[in-house]
């Protein structure tokens, strides 16, 4: 079974959403992946996605609602076989933590390699439409071009 983390920051905004979209299409398309999402920092381990990531996740047939946030751990680099970041930012920190097979998620989908918003710092709902929206197309583009869905 072929394995992804993706990692953001807090784990409540982006990598939760990234991580409930890739699992519907897992679900949906019966591809036999393992998926999970996790966070550089550890400010919210234990912490439910943030309500509007909840919310654009729900309208669009998600529910992300019992994830819970959590730190790297060491052992991922051996569990993940892909290590998706959602920003410049979270690369470099994850390369730095050591881990080498890290992936932008941004160079997916026709963004070159443009971050995924950061959407705990927008006010409104209207940054959360955007990323959710990157992140569809990114992450099916993704997996088409890792062969992960065939
Ligand atoms: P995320 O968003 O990385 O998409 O989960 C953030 C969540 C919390 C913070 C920053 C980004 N924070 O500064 O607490």
């Amino acid at each position: 079974m072929k394995s992804i983390l993706f990692v953001c920051l807090g784990n409540i905004c982006r990598s939760p959403l990234a991580d409930g979209i890739a699992n519907k299409i897992a679900r949906d398309y019966k591809l036999d992946l393992y998926i999970d999402s996790a966070g550089t920092s550890q400010w919210h381990i234990g912490e439910a996605p943030c309500q509007n990531s909840i919310k654009i996740a729900k309208q669009n047939g998600i529910d992300i609602s019992g994830l819970k946030a959590r730190t790297l751990h060491r052992h991922d680099s051996q569990t993940f076989e892909y290590i998706v970041a959602m920003d410049k930012q979270n690369k470099k920190d994850l390369i730095s933590l050591g881990y080498e097979n890290v992936y932008l998620i941004g160079e997916y989908g026709g963004f070159n390699g443009l971050d995924v918003p950061d959407p705990y710092f927008f006010p409104g709902f209207e940054g959360f439409e955007k990323v959710y929206e990157m992140l569809d197309l990114s992450i099916k583009d993704f997996l088409v071009k890792e062969k992960l869905w065939q």
